[in-house]
């Protein structure tokens, strides 16, 4: 691997985003001791305490403000999103997603487009066991990259091999190969990683910290990868991908999601602009309800948020930046490359 494909690594993501909330939905005019009620609310369920007097009014200030992006969210919600308090409801926008600038993974392992065909309505790998449980990245770490990267080969292991596995997320921070760890990664140095070191351990063999620490090398890995590839950035491909081979990660604008009850998500491009792209997760499939299309999204936030841990956002208009940079690994068994595998409608 040659200087070009280091330099991504030295312009890091930095992913302020990653935690988890629950909560109450937004009545549409909030007096002021109906706001201080919600905050003490707040501050009993996550468990809030602040260290003076001082602070406490900020993050009343933070809160109120928090709570009027949800009302704003939720007044112009352009499909059945719900918005309202979450945990990160005292977080400064800097806190949750203090993002410099991404740039594009290395365009060497790009996918070739999948032959048209026609696609099943709906998909939802999750019916076939083939999606682990909801994660927590905790709030001191910015390891959504590791996460959705980790997701996404448990997976295509499962899909392939017909095994369950829980990988570590712990491993891959300690031994990116950029290394930065709980600052924010990318998803592709995560597989550069799994490839480098043959295999990912499992998460019982080492498991999750929180906090980035020494790299450590165990004899057995639980899982392997072949490679990686990014896939072309266009909603019908990203769903003929999912659907003929399995899960993928994205990276999409985590704006609403900080505010985000349950629904399906489609808020205003002014308020999740496509560009500005900070969170990454697993796309685990498709549907429609009510007349719109929507993505089933795996998070790393906890059961607690969202639907069980899961976000379901409009598909088909680019929402919230969702085909900035699809991709994913490749896994398959040996002596049967290209073997078809059929996801669940
Ligand atoms: C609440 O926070 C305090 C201090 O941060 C901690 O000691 C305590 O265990 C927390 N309680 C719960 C229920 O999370
Ligand atoms: C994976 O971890 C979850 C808890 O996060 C647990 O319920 C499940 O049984 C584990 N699966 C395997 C195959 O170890
Ligand atoms: C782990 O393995 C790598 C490569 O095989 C080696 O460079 C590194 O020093 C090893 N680390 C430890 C702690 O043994």
């Amino acid at each position: 691997m040659g200087p070009e494909v280091l330099r991504p690594c030295l312009l890091l993501l930095w992913i302020w985003v990653c935690a988890l909330p629950a909560g109450s939905v937004l009545p549409s005019e909030i007096s002021k001791a109906e706001m201080t009620r919600m905050f003490k609310d707040f501050m009993i369920q996550f468990n809030r305490t602040y260290r003076n007097p001082a602070e406490q009014r900020r993050r009343f200030g933070i809160f109120t403000r928090s709570l009027l992006t949800a009302q704003w969210l939720q007044e112009t919600e352009l499909g059945t999103g719900q918005y309202g308090v979450t945990r990160f409801s005292d977080w400064t926008d800097e806190e949750f997603q203090g993002m410099v600038r991404s740039s594009p993974p290395p365009t060497m392992h790009q996918a070739s487009r999948l032959p048209r065909k026609k696609l099943p309505p709906s998909c939802d790998w999750r019916k076939a066991g083939a999606v682990t449980a909801v994660k927590d990245q905790g709030k001191k770490c910015n390891s959504c990259w590791a996460f959705a990267a980790v997701a996404n080969i448990e997976s295509l292991w499962n899909i392939h091999f017909h095994q369950p596995r829980n990988l570590s997320v712990q491993e891959v921070l300690d031994c990116s190969w950029c290394g930065a760890g709980c600052k924010g990664g990318y998803v592709w140095d995560a597989f550069t990683t799994v490839l480098q070191r043959s295999g990912l351990t499992s998460e019982d063999a080492y498991p999750y910290t929180g906090r980035q620490k020494t790299c450590r090398n165990l004899s057995e890995p639980a899982a392997y990868i072949q490679g990686f590839q990014t896939l072309p950035g266009d909603e019908e491909e990203i769903a003929a991908h999912i659907a003929t081979k399995g899960p993928i990660t994205v990276t999409l604008n985590s704006a609403a999601m900080k505010h985000y009850k349950k629904g399906i998500s489609q808020p205003l491009v002014k308020s999740c602009s496509p560009d500005h792209v900070d969170h990454v997760v697993l796309l685990v499939g498709y549907g429609h309800a009510e007349k719109r299309r929507y993505w089933i999204i795996k998070n790393s936030w906890g059961e607690g948020w969202g639907e069980k841990g899961y976000y379901r956002l409009y598909r088909g208009r680019n929402t919230c930046g969702i085909t900035m940079f699809p991709i994913t690994a490749t896994v398959t068994r040996v002596g049967s490359p290209g073997h078809e595998v059929h996801c669940p409608t």
